[in-house]
Order: structure tokens, then C-alpha cells, then sequence
């Protein structure tokens, strides 16, 4: 089975540090056999979750924006890697605002898929730059759907082309891809 992994990149940066390392995990996602479709959340018009609790009824949102083209792609992956920067201590507001409209996904729907984390932070570590609370928050979120977090990596660079100055950062990231790309129905 050749694997389908959607990335959702958070960052308003096109040439930023988590879109550097998620441009990694793609190549290597793509070297062990899948398919790749990425997406810059910066860029789309995604609305607010309005709470009107009509997908609870008929498990479709009725807010006619991005997400449409987006929730066909999410029940399609069999990965979805997250990207973006640390933003006030935890994730970007792209990256919530995305996922909080996954409330419309009929339950069971992100049951078993892989997960890749890629975090970018400026400060040193993931507990002073917040890092830790963005990891929290998906480890809490996969853990309620029943995904599988299969790899994060994650690193301090602040400014443009800090994460391609530390080779093994970006390393980390092409073999994050590698192992979500692998199809493990194949024997040998
Ligand atoms: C609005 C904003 C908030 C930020 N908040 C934090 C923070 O709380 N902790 C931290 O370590 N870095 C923070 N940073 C720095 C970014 O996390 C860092 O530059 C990161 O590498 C950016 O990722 P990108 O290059 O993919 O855009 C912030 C940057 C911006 C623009």
C-alpha cells in the first residue's frame, strides 16, 4: 500500500524554520514510497469553529470555506504531519484554528492514523519556548481520537535558515519521514 501523508504547515513563513524541517520529513517521506500533499494553513481561509453543533447531527460542517477541500484530505491520510512554530508558548493560531474544526469529523475517523510533530521554537529549550505545552496539547488531542503520535522533532532556531544550520536537526526530520513514509504491510 503506497501511504498518503498530508502536511499541514503553520507557519506564516514560507521559507521559515518548521517549513525547512517539514520540507525534510517530505523528501523523506517520498524516498520510502508515499505520497505527499502539502499545505500552508497561512494561506487558506479557514474560519473560527462557531460551536453551532450541526456536524454532531450529520457529521458535515456547514461552514462553506478552506476546510472543505481540507476534511476530505484529513479522512483520506494515512499520516498527517503538523508543522509550525511555537507561538506564545504553545501552537500557532493556524494550527488551532484548523484543528479545532476537526470537531466535525465523525468519530473514529482519525482513529490509527500516524501523527509526525515538527516544532520550531526561538528560545533554547522546549520547556522555556513553551515547546512542551504545544506537546502536551497534541499528546492529550491524539490520544482522545486514537491516533498514534509516531515521531516529533522539534528544535530552538529563531530566525530564517537557523534550522538548515543544524544538519542534525534536519536529519532528524528526513528520518521522521522515512519512518512515517514506510508501507509496514509489505513484507521485508
Ligand atoms: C508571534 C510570535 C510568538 C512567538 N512566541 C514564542 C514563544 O512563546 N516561545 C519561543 O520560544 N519562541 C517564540 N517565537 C519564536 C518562533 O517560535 C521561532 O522564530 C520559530 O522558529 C518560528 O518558526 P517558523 O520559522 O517556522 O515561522 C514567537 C514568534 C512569533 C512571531
Amino acid at each position: 500500500m503506497v501511504k498518503f501523508v498530508l502536511v499541514l504547515k503553520s507557519s506564516p513563513r514560507e521559507n521559515g524554520n518548521s517549513n525547512t524541517l517539514a520540507e525534510r520529513v517530505e523528501a523523506g517521506a517520498k524516498e520510502a514510497g508515499a505520497v505527499v500533499e502539502s499545505l500552508m494553513l497561512h494561506h487558506m481561509n479557514i474560519r473560527p469553529c462557531d460551536a453551532c453543533d450541526v456536524c454532531l447531527d450529520t457529521g458535515v460542517c456547514i461552514i462553506q470555506d478552506d476546510m472543505q477541500q481540507i476534511y476530505p484530505l484529513i479522512e483520506k491520510a494515512n499520516v498527517i504531519v503538523i508543522a509550525g512554530p511555537v507561538y506564545w508558548f504553545t501552537i500557532s493560531a493556524q494550527a488551532k484554528l484548523c484543528i479545532d474544526r476537526w470537531y466535525a469529523l465523525p468519530d473514529g475517523k482519525l482513529r490509527d492514523k500516524q501523527i509526525g510533530i515538527v516544532l520550531t521554537y526561538g528560545d533554547t529549550d522546549l520547556y522555556t519556548s513553551g515547546g512542551i505545552n504545544a506537546i502536551h496539547t497534541f499528546e492529550s488531542m491524539f490520544r482522545y481520537v486514537g491516533a498514534e503520535i509516531t515521531g516529533m522533532v522539534y528544535g530552538s532556531a529563531w530566525e530564517i535558515g537557523d534550522a538548515e544550520k543544524q544538519p542534525e536537526l534536519m536529519q532528524r526530520a528526513y528520518q521522521l519521514g522515512q519512518k512515517l513514509g514506510i508501507d509496514q504491510t509489505t513484507p521485508g
